[in-house]
């Protein structure tokens, strides 16, 4: 079924009959996405595969263009628990599976989605939210945002009270999160490099405690993958999102959170808010 989405926020005159100007369909999104993946790729060292190759992938292989892939960093074959997946589309099971060796219970990983680098985190909240909070049994959490000059943004529950972020609502232990650092554009990683903020350990709190953050190697943003906030981008023009939280580095705010399904066995995005994603292009 062919839907259409919103490239930017609508204007007031766009609201008076020329609302189409301002949308893209579903393939106008792709290949935007496309013509960003090389410098995504370039900028971020991933790895030595050619973005030809990478859109040869997106063609051809199964899982269609909502799929979400691994992403295996070159030289990290041997290290990531996805090692011999790279470009192979997530299933489900595979996180699950993954979650079983973890301390945590949680597992994350590296992921491209339409040319887009994005990370997915399995967080066991089901198994876990209906204890009291205690060290190393992660749920998600839903904080209050602020922007970086401190004014209120407003609340992470608006996941699951506003109609107009449905499709964000946590749901099957899983959230997809867009990978551009809100700093100076890297790719922030799940567990690439070790450290304190990277060990197998969390904390409640969406604080610098515990491990398990997604971080990024180029200044050392640190992000908590399960405290979710409505924050407001701190990076080219202003706007609203839901995301994970900021909680330590010089990244003005957290990153934003990409919509998704599962289609069976396999993760799926959805371009419901391809707006968000479009601060470091
Ligand atoms: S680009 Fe991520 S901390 Fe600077």
């Amino acid at each position: 079924m062919s839907r259409n989405f919103r490239l930017r926020p609508l204007t007031e005159s766009d609201d008076h009959g020329q609302e189409k100007s301002n949308l893209i369909d579903r393939r106008d999104f792709l290949r935007y996405s496309f013509n960003t993946a090389a410098g995504v790729i370039t900028m971020a060292s991933l790895g030595s595969i050619g973005f030809a190759s990478l859109l040869m992938g997106q063609a051809s292989a199964d899982g269609g263009d909502s799929a979400v892939r691994f992403w295996v960093p070159t030289g990290a074959e041997d290290t990531v628990w996805y090692g011999d997946s790279h470009l192979q589309p997530m299933s489900y099971d595979a996180f699950v599976q993954a979650s079983a060796n973890s301390n945590t219970g949680m597992a994350g990983a590296q992921g491209v989605w339409s040319g887009m680098p994005v990370n997915v985190i399995y967080v066991p909240d089901n198994e876990n939210k209906g204890s009291g909070l205690a060290s190393n049994k992660p749920r998600f959490q839903y904080l209050e945002g602020y922007s970086d000059g401190g004014k209120y943004v407003g609340s992470g529950f608006e996941v699951t009270e506003k109609p107009e972020y449905s499709s964000l609502s946590i749901h099957d232990n899983l959230i997809i999160v867009f990978s551009r650092c809100p700093h100076l554009c890297c790719i922030p990683g799940w567990q690439l490099v070790t450290n304190d903020y990277t060990n197998d350990s969390w904390e409640a709190g969406g604080t610098e405690s515990g491990g398990n953050k997604l971080f990024c190697i180029c200044h050392s943003s640190r992000f908590d993958p399960t405290a979710i906030e409505k924050n407001s981008m701190g990076r080219g023009t202003p706007f609203d999102y839901i995301g994970i939280k900021k909680v330590g580095g010089p990244a003005p705010n957290g990153m934003p959170l990409v919509p998704f399904v599962l289609n069976g066995d396999m993760i799926e995005a959805l371009p419901d808010f391809v707006d968000w994603y479009a601060y470091c292009s």
